[in-house]
């Protein structure tokens, strides 16, 4: 098989946070030297990239004065301009300056949370101005170490008051501007407030306008805490929820690993691209906003190392989504699918226009049906399906 080659088509994003990691973690500085921006969009221009997202603190340095910050503005838009690449994404770091060691939003000190909504409201305007139309906010040190150091309940009553008043100043302001909320169950903080997609979804039936907030899930960080997660991602389809994505790969429960996509859990990276592109097999909503890849290039990389890992990150989405379609085309998958009657699943359990006494009269649902029959008989043929996933995923049919 060729290798495909990525298009602006494709909707792949990265942030400049990722390119630009130069390899410090907890046990050791930088390995490489600093990325400027104007090199970070060149180079995923010309890589077929069609995004680059970034934090404030990412473009100009925390504590920048304003014409420091005005120049780096300028200069990523002469960028843009030159290259055609989009700010789909933009995001605050709340999480990386002293000020906002116990969070931002949900900080006990009601002068860092003040300061917090602030430095985000600052950012949505330049958000705006650069035309992003999705907010994320991943709350990093939102959480604690030690239960009693936190009211949570109180925590939940702040960043509710926090949404609610970000959703009315984009009303206000007219922007085309949507939030999405970022879970992730720990690192850095013990516990994070939001730890899973389905507590942030939650969360976001409580607010004042829901319909504007919905989720960033990222791959990692739901395998972190060991759950699947492409069936978060059609549960949040599901809810129309899915606002973003952020796509990288982890290899079980430890430390976020931030990998490239697909160098990790393999399975579930060919699940996730085949739900992306193709909806659930019945016909269920597929995605349609940015590829958005949110991952490490690994510290043991030079530059030529961090622009494979780029190249690495779309070619092996546009491998699965090949897999995929290939998959979804097999008669034989076709065949077993059925088998497993994993379309029967769509056909609503009780017929249109049948009451729960229907129900009750209809003998052949109780009386004269044979729950025996599921005892060695009945198989699923859930394991030859995901056999012929096995072969397709690693290209022998
Ligand atoms: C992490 C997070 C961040 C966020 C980013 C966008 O684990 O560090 O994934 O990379 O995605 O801050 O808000
Ligand atoms: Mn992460
Ligand atoms: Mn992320």
């Amino acid at each position: 098989m060729a290798l495909p080659t990525p298009t602006k088509e494709d909707k792949f994003s990265f942030g400049l946070w990722t390119i630009g990691w130069t390899g410090t973690d907890p046990f050791g500085g930088p390995t490489r030297p600093d990325l400027d921006v104007v090199e970070a969009v060149e180079k995923l221009a010309s890589y077929g990239a069609y995004g680059m997202t970034f934090h404030d603190d990412d473009l100009f340095a925390f504590g920048s004065t304003d014409a420091e910050r005005q120049k780096q503005i300028d200069r990523l838009k002469e960028a843009l301009a030159a290259t055609g690449l989009v700010i789909p994404m933009v995001t605050t770091n709340l999480f990386s300056a002293p000020v906002f060691k116990d969070g931002g939003l949900t900080n006990n000190d009601r002068e860092v949370r003040r300061y917090a909504l602030r430095k985000v409201l600052r950012n949505i305007d330049l958000a705006a101005e650069l035309g992003a139309q999705t907010y994320v906010l991943w709350g990093g040190r939102e959480g604690a170490e030690y239960d009693a150091a936190k009211d949570v309940q109180s925590a939940m009553a702040r960043y509710r008051e926090g949404m609610n008043l970000l959703t009315s100043y984009v009303q206000e302001q007219g922007y085309d501007i949507r939030f999405a909320l970022e879970p992730k169950p720990n690192e850095p903080r013990g516990d994070i407030l939001l730890p899973t997609l389905g507590h942030a979804m939650a969360f976001i039936a409580t607010l004042e306008h829901p319909d504007l907030v919905g989720i960033n899930p990222e791959v990692g960080h739901e395998q972190m805490a060991g759950l699947n997660f492409t069936a978060g991602v059609a549960q949040a389809l599901d809810h129309g929820k899915l606002f973003h994505i952020d796509l990288n790969g982890q290899r079980s429960i430890k430390y976020d690993q931030d990998l490239v996509f697909a160098h990790g859990d393999l399975y579930n990276a060919f699940s996730l691209v085949d739900l992306l592109e193709n909806g659930s097999p019945d016909g269920g909503q597929a995605y349609t906003g940015p590829r958005h890849f949110d991952y490490k290039p690994s510290r043991t990389e030079d530059y030529t190392g961090v622009w494979d890992s780029v190249r690495a990150n779309m070619v092996n989405y546009l491998i699965l989504k090949e897999r995929a379609t290939a998959f979804r085309a097999d008669p034989e998958v076709q065949e077993a699918l059925a088998q497993a009657k994993v379309n029967e699943l769509a056909t609503p359990t009780l017929g249109q226009g049948e009451s729960v006494r229907d129900l009750l009269t209809d003998a052949s649902a109780w009386e004269d049906f044979d729950a025996d029959a599921y005892f060695g008989g009945r198989g699923a043929g859930f394991v030859r399906l995901q056999q012929l996933v096995t072969e397709h995923l690693l290209g022998a049919r």
